[in-house]
């Protein structure tokens, strides 16, 4: 039996933010299918080429290539006890294939962080990343403690190549038509919690422990 919770939500609803938290809270590995992509994009890989255009216009990778990079990932050892998904699915071939791997007694949770279009514009514009460990900062709400650096790793806090108003209200345009029909495939499941994604990250979490319970 494995537990699978799965975050929805638009861009910059906080899918990232939480899963990590979540993931350290619950002792279960995050897979972010948005980090495994700029991780091959970095290391130009021949996956990371192909998807990096896409990405950079703010775009779904195809399914084809997706599909194969998680359904390698969730093979591994170390998720055969269950996994936190940030970025996946996002099309219903994508929640296609993750149904062929859940079986009849695991546990599926799909929490779908919830925000509207101006705020996330405005969230996402103030985002940063540490380009070396990818923790995730907010120049307001969650800033490093020392401007520029990661207080992780050290690293170097940079901006994410797709935070850009435009691509942001790309992004938000391609989730309402290609991801937020998953709402509806879930909801119909049965699994589907709504958390609000515009509250502050202690909130989303408590919203989240009245439901698992830890
Ligand atoms: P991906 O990396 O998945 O981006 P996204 O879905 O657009 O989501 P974001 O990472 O932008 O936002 P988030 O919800 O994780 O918010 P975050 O926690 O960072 O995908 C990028 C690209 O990869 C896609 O466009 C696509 O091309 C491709 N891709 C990825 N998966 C794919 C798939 N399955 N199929 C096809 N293509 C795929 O938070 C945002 C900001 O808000 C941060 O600054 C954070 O500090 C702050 N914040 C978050 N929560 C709170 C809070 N509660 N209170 C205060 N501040 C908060």
């Amino acid at each position: 039996m494995k537990s699978i919770i799965i975050l929805l939500g638009p861009p910059g609803a906080g899918k990232g933010t939480v899963g990590a938290e979540l993931s350290g809270i619950l002792d279960m590995p995050l897979i972010s299918s948005g980090d495994l992509l700029r991780e091959n994009v970095k290391n130009e890989t021949p996956l990371g080429e192909k998807a990096q255009k896409y990405m950079d216009a703010g775009e779904l990778v195809p399914d084809s290539i997706v599909i194969k990079m998680v359904e390698g990932k969730v093979a591994e050892d170390k998720y055969s006890k269950g996994f936190i998904l940030d970025g996946f699915p996002r099309t219903l071939a994508q929640a296609g294939m993750l149904e062929g791997i859940i079986s009849g007694n695991d546990i599926l949770r799909v929490f779908y962080l919830k925000a509207g279009d101006d705020f996330l514009v405005s969230r996402l514009s103030n985002r940063r990343v540490c380009e070396k460990c990818g923790k995730i900062y907010h120049l307001v709400n969650l800033p490093s403690r020392v401007e520029g650096v990661c207080d992780a790793c050290g690293g170097k806090i940079v901006q994410r190549q797709d935070d850009s108003e435009d691509v942001i209200r790309k992004r938000l345009n391609v989730y309402k038509v290609l991801t937020a029909p998953l709402l509806e495939y879930y909801r119909k499941k049965g699994v589907l919690h709504v958390i609000a994604g515009d509250t502050n990250v202690e909130h989303m979490l408590d919203s989240i422990r009245k439901i698992i319970k830890w």
